[in-house]
């Protein structure tokens, strides 16, 4: 049975997309800002190899959307910008500052892509396929920021509890919008 507000198993997948396409750009654009600061630092290759694979995770859902003819989120100009600004201000903050920025946000991502692995169970392969991969590198940034030394960020808990508010109500509007 439908239910007013319920929808159909193509929009779902629609949505699913549209949203991960959302976050993948949001990411690539917040290791962009970060790079923009700490370019020449010691950590910049770390940060460099981390947004190459949130390049190929937003090139393989860019793809999916044209094949599936799936419009983007109206978002997309806020993103560009506040996730840039995140990655900056974060970065001028420190390099732990900025790993711990990528604690949060992966550890949400973490999460959001764990919950769609539960969702699409033996549907959907492809996306299925990307969304289990995907979460793995997201694992692995997430680490790698703690390894860091993120946690010894001025202000981790506030800083990190605030980024994840921010990076929940990104992906609830990405869905909707
Ligand atoms: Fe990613
Ligand atoms: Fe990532």
């Amino acid at each position: 049975m439908t239910l007013p507000g319920d929808f159909s198993q193509a929009e779902k997948i629609n949505r699913m997309i549209r949203v991960n396409h959302a976050g993948e750009y949001g990411a690539q654009r917040i290791y962009a800002g970060q790079l923009a600061v700490l370019g020449k630092r010691e950590c910049a290759p770390t940060i460099e190899r981390m947004a190459e694979q949130e390049q190929e995770h937003l090139d393989t859902f860019s793809n999916m959307m044209i094949a599936r003819k799936v419009r983007p989120t109206a978002l997309m100009p806020l993103w560009h910008v506040g996730g840039f600004a995140l990655g900056a201000v974060t970065a001028l903050m420190g390099e732990k500052a900025a790993m711990a920025c990528t604690v949060a946000v992966e550890s949400v991502i973490d999460e959001h892509y764990a919950k769609q692995e539960i969702e699409l169970a033996g549907d959907e392969s492809e996306l299925k396929h990307a969304v289990t991969k995907f979460r793995a590198d997201e694992k692995e940034h997430h680490d790698t920021a703690l390894n860091f030394g993120a946690e010894q960020a001025p202000f981790y808990h506030i800083l990190t509890s605030a980024i994840v508010l921010q990076t929940k109500l990104a992906i609830w509007l990405s869905t909707r919008i």
